[in-house]
């Protein structure tokens, strides 16, 4: 994908652009239609995605927790903990998303640690949202 996408990415904003070429090596891109799901509750995690264009929500059974546009990242959190998804990530309009596999997350991780530190916050978050359903 073009690095010059990623510049918009608050999660990526500090990298140089030496950085985020070696990302946009590192990542793929993929178009979805509204009303797919991009992420299941319950299935094994392999992914983590970035919204480069478009809007989803988050919805866990029946309840909704979030509605999540550009720049705004999923999926890190069966990634990260290595266990199942918590909630279905939907497409509620035609989205660009961004796909890092395990192993990029984890070597972006490794060169960034406050990228890393970012993430584990915002788990921390959606965590929280999370634990009066569970
Ligand atoms: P994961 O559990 O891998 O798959 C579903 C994703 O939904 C999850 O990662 C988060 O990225 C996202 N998610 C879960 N709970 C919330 C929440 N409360 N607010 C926003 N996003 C969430």
């Amino acid at each position: 994908m073009d690095e010059a996408k990623l510049r918009d990415i608050p999660l990526f904003g500090k990298l140089s652009r030496k950085q985020r070429k070696l990302l946009a090596l590192r990542a793929d891109e993929v178009d979805v239609q509204p009303g797919k799901i991009v992420c299941r509750k319950g299935e094994s995690a392999n992914e983590l995605y970035v919204i480069e264009q478009g809007t989803a929500k988050v919805v866990r059974d029946e309840q909704y927790l979030d509605e999540l546009g550009p720049g705004d990242f999923f999926g890190e959190m069966g990634l990260v903990d290595d266990a199942p998804r918590n909630a279905n990530v939907v497409a509620t309009t035609p989205l660009t998303l961004m796909i890092l596999n395990g192993p990029a997350l984890k070597e972006l991780e490794r060169e960034h640690p406050k990228l890393a530190l970012r993430i584990r916050r915002t788990i921390e978050q959606r965590r929280h949202w999370l634990e009066p359903a569970l």
